[in-house]
């Protein structure tokens, strides 16, 4: 695991989420009560949560509408134990920091 830089301060709209390409993976992160950070590909059809609704701490796949917790990674909806992977994610001054 190593902290990336991967946006500056303030580009993430509150209550709004942008994906990143961090590594090589696509990473949906949200403004929602502090910062989020997780895998951005649905595990239906690999589309990206990262531009869903958020109601809470739940994001909608703009797709099929699917819904995930931001915080947990969970899977909300028909399968069990299904989860999105989550990493830690903080502002500091200069940006917006993930362990990847
Ligand atoms: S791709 Fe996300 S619900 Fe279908």
């Amino acid at each position: 695991m190593a902290w990336k830089k991967v946006t500056e301060k303030n580009t993430i709209a509150a209550g709004k989420g942008e994906e990143f390409d961090v590594g090589g993976k696509k990473i949906a992160v949200f403004n929602q009560g502090g910062y989020h950070a997780l895998d951005a590909l649905c595990v239906h059809q690999d589309s990206s949560i990262a531009l869903g609704k958020l109601d809470g701490n739940i994001v909608e796949c703009p797709s099929h509408f699917w819904h995930y917790n931001i915080k947990t990674g969970e899977l909300q909806d028909y399968l069990k134990g299904i989860k999105l992977q989550t990493y830690p994610i903080e502002e500091r001054t200069d940006g917006v920091y993930i362990d990847l």
